[in-house]
């Protein structure tokens, strides 16, 4: 294994989209952010430099973090954040992971600008487990507002009103062509007839779960979330914020103009967002100016796609990689999660949107729970008391109307769920309709974890769990869960640290759609969490 050495510059760059231009919090000056190179079991050291006014931490995201919990990176978490004029060096290995991941900034907004890709080669000599593609094209998909992204945020806090919505999308940091905006452009992949090409693709946007599609060139997907999948060809791929995957492309039309889009997903009423944004395929022998094969992502609200995507990956479940599922589960829990309203004397409607997993609604600490954890300093800053089911069970897709009023009322919390050492764990996560009924794309930090079920309404916990999938359930490191439906996951805590689980939408993180797993140290010495290093920042 080799080591690979980064260095990260939070700098200001003014940027230009939309005819209009800005400065953005970005790494090195540019946007998408740098990408990360290295291979299976390699040692990768990031050393951060923070020359912006804002507080930044940088998380890797789907990075297992194997006993290195202090370089995970979600500000107050992990770590505290990195000031501004200061330093952190990142130092993480890639034990027994590959594939293709993200970076991103874990502190309020900025991941708007600040992420990029991890693409983790197979060790040196090791092919993949399909035919080896002529060569490999990341993809960054992202989203882009006019306006100054932590204003968007500090004001929808302070208001108790939902964000803006975003004012375009990005495909690796273009939107496509727009009109009456004339110096706008679109990314172009280059290619040549008979070969196939690994597209690595990412999705980094805040708050939008997204469609992708390329004029009439169907998609093989190989792997999700750096696990590797059974061959699932598709004509539509669809991710969620910090979901990607690898996908072949072949290349089977003699020349041509191809549109590549990406539009967002939305199964709720309100709000509406229609923004694309439009890339090309180029064949060889094919200018600009030859005609353009149309595409279009499926409509806003095309349930069925989306579903249908994300019910049909498999585990590839080989001999060489073999998929662990739990069989025996030490904590069943069950999760129901929500968007709902509590009542908030200076927002403008006497109300403020919130969001909660079982009725909690989390508060960031202002110390980092590892920190408090390690030092046993937890008093005052979290208790391990987070509850493992909600503390009235209720109709939790029924509708508005059967719903107990007691059920939209949530308390703030700084609480993490005790995990000893090993320990298997199961989680029913149930979206609720209680407010305004949405999919949630919900990742955990420090494991990937196992799909072995999903569904629609109410789970049931008698005739459900016949039906998971143990066999070759997909393994993810987030997941959609979908509207007024649960997922079922499971996974091993055999990391010990403190992990962030929330929605990865932005905007119910910041409503307190989270919490964290507090897992023990093993006996063994290598079953423990080293000490941190000695340039963590401090409060
Ligand atoms: Cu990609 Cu806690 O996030």
């Amino acid at each position: 294994a080799n080591i690979r050495h980064y260095k990260f510059n939070v700098v200001m760059k003014n940027m230009t989209k939309l005819c209009s231009t800005k400065p953005i919090v970005t790494i090195n000056g540019k946007f998408p952010g740098p990408t990360l190179y290295a291979r299976e079991d390699d040692n990768v050291i990031v050393n951060l430099t923070n020359n912006v006014s804002y507080n930044v931490t940088i998380h890797w995201h789907g990075v297992k973090q194997l006993r290195t919990g202090w370089s995970d990176g979600p500000a107050y978490i992990t770590q505290c954040p990195v000031q501004p004029g200061g330093n952190f060096i990142y130092n993480f290995t890639l034990t027994g992971q590959r594939g293709t991941l993200l970076w991103h900034a874990h502190i309020s907004w900025l991941r708007a600008t600040v992420h990029g890709a991890i693409v983790i080669l197979p060790k040196r000599g090791v092919p993949y487990p399909f035919p080896r593609p002529h060569t490999d094209k990341v993809i960054v998909f992202g989203e882009w507002w006019k306006s100054d992204v932590e204003d968007v945020i500090k004001q929808s806090t302070q208001s108790g009103l939902p964000p803006n919505l975003s004012d375009a999308h990005t495909i690796n940091g273009l939107t496509g062509p727009i009109t009456g905006c004339n110096n706008s452009h679109g990314y172009t992949i280059h290619v040549e007839t008979g070969k196939s090409y690994l597209l690595r693709i990412i999705n980094a946007a805040v708050n939008d779960e997204l469609f992708f599609k390329i004029a009439q060139h169907n998609l093989t997907v190989v792997e999700v979330d750096a696990s590797y999948t059974k061959p699932y060809n598709t004509e539509t791929l669809f991710l969620g914020p910090g979901q990607t995957a690898n996908a072949v492309l072949t290349a089977n039309h003699p020349t041509g103009n191809f549109l590549m889009t990406i539009s967002p997903f939305m199964d709720t009423v309100v709000p509406v967002d229609n923004a694309t944004a439009t890339a090309f395929l180029r064949y060889k022998n094919t200018t600009t100016t030859d005609s353009l094969t149309m595409s279009k992502t499926p409509p806003i609200n095309a349930t069925s796609i989306a579903q249908n995507f994300s019910d049909s990956l498999r585990s590839l479940n080989s001999l060489k990689y073999p998929t662990n599922v739990p069989l025996k589960i030490d904590h069943s829990l069950f999760f129901a999660i929500g968007v709902g309203v509590n009542p908030c004397a200076t927002c403008i409607n006497g109300t403020k949107t919130i969001a909660d997993i079982n009725n909690v609604t989390f508060v960031m600490p202002t110390m980092a729970l590892l920190q408090a954890h390690y030092f046993n300093k937890s008093q005052g800053v979290f208790t391990d008391d987070f509850p493992g089911r909600p503390l009235t069970p209720f109709d939790y897709t029924g509708g508005n109307n059967s719903i107990p009023l007691s059920n939209l009322q949530t308390k703030n919390g700084t609480q993490v769920y005790r995990l000893e050492f090993n320990a298997t764990v199961q989680i029913v996560i149930q979206g609720t309709s209680v407010i305004a009924p949405e999919s949630h794309p919900t990742h955990l930090h420090g494991s990937n974890f196992f799909v072995v079920g999903k569904g629609l309404g109410n789970f049931d916990p008698l005739m459900d769990p016949k039906k998971f999938n143990l066999v070759d359930p997909v393994e993810r490191n987030t997941v959609s869960v979908p509207t007024a439906g649960w997922t079922a996951i499971r996974f091993i805590a055999d990391n010990p640290g403190v992990w962030f689980f929330h929605c990865h939408l932005e905007v119910h993180t910041s409503w307190g759609l989270k919490m964290a797993f507090l897992v023990e140290d093993g006996k063994d010495s290598n079953e423990k969490l080293p000490p941190p290093p000695s340039d963590l920042p401090k409060c």
